[in-house]
């Protein structure tokens, strides 16, 4: 595929070309159906085992217990941020939120809609360049919310918040690392994901959650926000998202192939510390998140001179490296590297990288 170029978009993102190729063929005919994949019935025997096979490999790779739900639901992370509460906060309860960028504020903001919510912590004084390693729980929340990986900043947590009241479960916005790394989702009671990053395209949300909190959830919500409703219905209370379900099983596939998510987080590591270590080297770059916090997924950085940043970004772009400007919100550079982002586009970005920094 000769006019693909480096992608370091933040979401959607690169894909496996190996998934987009088979996905390709399969428009027109999945296998010898003769009738496209986004052209089958979603209840029909062709599209059944699509979904069938996507949960099992999904179970599979992350290593979900058999008393956890898989479903495939629409409306992007961003109707999480209200699901949650909605299922499971009522006026009276406290959830507690930890704030460590954009993402968790507005899940903050949809949660205040159903109950109480107390910040544990936050790391907005830095504009989110760090983790914070000290909470403040409240004394029952009924759940604790924490965003893995913040996309815009560049910061990751090393592992799961520990420390908050036994009672409580473990919510997660995993939407920029999900299956980057290996999970033990038994420390979860429900997780999230857009798609759109590291399982797929957009249009399609990963929700792992703990069955029986799907039947605790509250049942006078509309049919379409319960999650017991979808978990009922295996994911096909109505229409689903069957594009977004088959390249994520593509995408399922692919992990397995590539050794699973172990496998992934050594490449990932690998991938991030050659960026790293040349950032920490240089003497015109430097990295924006906090050492001890950075992410696998999503290195920021910047020159110290935003004309500097203009310039890089506009050269780079003109040498094919797309999508290296960072957020609107903050600035500089971002190069996101999810799992399918490949070694080679690594080592052409830090040759540029030392070329803009020789020229400079
Ligand atoms: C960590 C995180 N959470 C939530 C979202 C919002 O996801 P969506 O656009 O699928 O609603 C994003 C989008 O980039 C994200 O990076």
């Amino acid at each position: 595929m000769t006019n693909r170029i480096w992608n370091f978009s933040a979401g959607p993102a690169v894909l496996p070309e190996s998934v987009l190729a088979e996905a390709r063929d399969n428009l027109l005919s999945l296998g010898d159906t003769g009738v496209g994949v986004c052209e089958h019935s979603h209840r029909g025997k062709p599209f059944v085992a699509v979904a069938e096979e996507a949960e099992a490999l999904c179970r599979e790779i992350g290593g979900i217990p058999d008393n956890y739900k898989v479903l495939f639901l629409q409306g992007g992370a961003s109707s999480q941020f209200a699901m949650v509460p909605m299922n499971f906060l009522s006026a009276g309860q406290t959830a507690d939120y930890l704030v460590t960028g954009s993402w968790s504020k507005k899940a903050v903001k949809e949660a205040k809609l159903f109950g109480n919510v107390n910040v544990a912590c936050s790391s907005e004084d830095t504009t989110f360049n760090y983790i914070p390693k000290t909470q403040s729980w409240s004394e029952a929340p009924r759940y604790v919310h924490f965003t893995s990986n913040n996309t815009i900043y560049g910061t990751q947590f090393a592992s799961e918040p520990t420390g908050y009241a036994d009672d409580a479960f473990l919510v997660c916005d995993a939407s920029s690392d999900i299956f980057s790394r290996p999970i033990d989702v038994s420390k979860y009671g429900l997780i999230y994901a857009g798609a759109q990053k590291n399982l797929g395209p957009s249009g399609v949300t990963l929700v792992i959650v703990r069955e029986d909190l799907v039947e605790s959830g509250n049942s006078e919500l509309t049919s379409m926000l319960q999650y017991r409703t979808h978990a009922n219905a295996d994911s096909m209370f109505n229409t689903p998202p069957t594009f977004g379900i088959y390249l994520m099983m593509l995408v399922f596939r692919w992990i397995k192939a590539g050794g699973g998510l172990a496998a992934m987080e050594q490449k990932n590591k690998a991938k991030a510390q050659c960026l790293y270590d040349y950032l920490d080297s240089s003497n015109l770059y430097s990295a924006t998140a906090a050492p001890e916090d950075r992410s696998l997924m999503n290195v920021t950085f910047v020159t110290g001179d935003a004309d500097k940043d203009a310039d890089f970004i506009a050269k780079a772009t003109a040498e094919g490296f797309n999508a290296l400007k960072g957020h609107r919100s903050v600035g500089g550079m971002r190069a996101s590297i999810y799992n399918a982002f490949p070694e080679a586009g690594i080592d052409a970005l830090l040759q540029f990288m030392k070329d803009f920094e020789a020229t400079a």
